[in-house]
């Protein structure tokens, strides 16, 4: 069993995306920031994701600044991100050369640990961020950490000798520590046990990280197994933001592992000082409905069906919607046969929309890819990257014309073409005030422009007041 094993708070990115739809105002939080920066954390997850996104579209922020105040009110805690490699914060392939960029900017801003991860494990998409990474780390002479990320799933070809091999690779490629992030929270106890034990065999003094959800209820028994086997680090949330579909408590594995005699580094009553603060504000969102109840329960049909919760209820939605509940069943029936024909990928977004689409296709129109999505389409095509394993080849043939192989996403994401920078700027003009302003266009072109726009209202209004006042 490992001696020491150190937590990442996660409250202020997965937490928040994970129980509240990631709604969660800087206001809120800032005022804890310096008590946190005492507790003693691994890290602080608190950037990248959908808090990006967020930030613009609804919560009226700009995103680089809040790192930079998270930054400046942490300034002895490692600050955490994470990164879908060549796609950013989205789920489209960016040129190369924005991709630097973005990863300039997030280092120049802040941020301290980069947790990179493509939907596919097709790690060429993790190229670019990471040689960024290093790039940007030394001109800015800080240590920037690039975690190297594992989407998990359960299929026939995802062996443990196969996440060993994805381990070696990581570590060959340059990644300083590993993580494996199981999204849906459907990793074992038992898995969790024989993958760790092989990857630590494998990579020796590499970091390993377990990052899980408590959806299905396993997540305690996971992490304890994996900490058995002697995981490194592993991700927690302050415990009024833990559990159903966020993470295992902080406090409570504190307690936990103190009794093991290992040490976490935590001081307990700071990480009690940060529960406290943040309860009110929980009891304020569930109140407001923001935090929906059925995000903070635990359901074990992930594990019935081997689809992630979110999957699930999308596609009872959508079956709902065309009055098709009937056929429940034998969609679910089909999304196994469907995920074998795309090459087992991870059930993550985009691919679990993808793939559960598809499958109540299939059913509805009876005949097995006689209509077939845009999305699956463009999957065989290759925008998305190598699929995990072989696919269907007759499907392939059908969508590609027989002989036609996909084409390499990776020619036209290496482009460095400089356009993406012009197009921006020409698109915002004297809106744009900085480098970040333009990448924040080039990632979310609509919810930028608007946030820009408002921002300069905003700045209109308080002149005039101000002169008025005078
Ligand atoms: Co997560």
């Amino acid at each position: 069993m490992a001696k020491k094993v150190m937590i990442t708070e996660t409250v202020l990115r997965d937490a928040n995306q994970s129980l509240m739809a990631t709604r969660l105002p800087y206001a809120d939080f800032a005022d804890i920031l310096s008590t946190m920066d005492k507790a003693g954390y691994y890290s602080v997850e608190c950037w990248g994701g959908a808090t990006f996104d967020s930030c613009l579209r609804y919560l009226g922020e700009d995103p680089w600044e809040r790192l930079r105040n998270i930054k400046k009110a942490m300034p002895n805690t490692k600050t955490q991100m994470l990164l879908r490699g060549q796609n950013l914060l989205g789920y489209k392939h960016y040129h190369d050369d924005v991709v630097e960029k973005f990863v300039e900017l997030s280092i120049k801003n802040g941020i301290d640990i980069i947790r990179i991860f493509d939907a596919l494990n097709d790690f060429r998409n993790l190229e670019t961020a990471l040689a960024a990474v290093k790039k940007y780390s030394k001109q800015y002479q800080r240590h920037v950490i690039a975690s190297g990320c594992i989407s998990y799933t359960q299929s026939p070809v995802h062996t443990v000798e196969k996440y060993v091999e994805m381990c070696k690779k990581l570590v060959e490629m340059g990644f300083e520590t590993l993580c494996l992030k199981d999204m849906a929270g459907t990793m074992s106890p038992y898995e969790a046990e024989h993958l760790i034990k092989g990857i630590k065999a494998a990579v020796g003094n590499v970091p390993v990280i377990l990052h899980t959800h408590c959806t299905t209820g396993m997540a305690y028994m996971t992490i304890t197994k994996a900490i058995e086997a002697g995981v490194d680090v592993i991700d927690c949330a302050t415990s009024c933001f833990s559990n159903g579909t966020s993470q295992p408590a902080t406090e409570t594995m504190y307690y936990a592992l103190n009794q093991y005699g290992i040490d976490c580094g935590l001081d307990e009553s700071t990480i009690n000082k940060v529960n406290d603060y943040f309860k009110p504000i929980k009891q304020k969102y569930i109140d407001q409905g923001t935090i929906n109840p059925k995000s903070m329960q635990t359901d074990s049909q992930a594990l019935v069906y081997k689809v992630p919760g979110g999957m699930l209820s999308n596609m009872i939605a959508n079956l709902k919607d065309m009055n098709a509940m009937d056929k429940f069943d034998e969609a679910l029936k089909e999304i196994p046969e469907v995920r074998k024909d795309l090459g087992y990928p991870p059930l993550v977004t985009p691919l679990s929309q993808m793939v559960g689409n598809q499958a109540v296709t299939n059913v509805l129109v009876g005949e097995r890819y006689k209509n077939i999505s845009n999305e699956v389409k463009n999957y065989f095509k290759g925008d998305y990257g190598i699929a995990p394993a072989p696919v269907n080849q007759e499907l392939q043939d059908k969508i590609l014309g027989a002989g036609n192989q996909p084409v390499d996403c990776r020619i036209e994401d290496s482009k460095r073409t400089g356009k993406d920078f012009a197009d921006a700027k020409e698109a915002l003009g004297e809106l744009a005030r900085s480098e970040e302003d333009i990448m924040s266009y080039i990632c979310y072109p609509k919810q930028a422009k608007e946030f820009f726009e408002k921002r300069k209202a905003n700045e209109e209004n308080i002149a005039t007041y101000t002169i008025e006042q005078i």
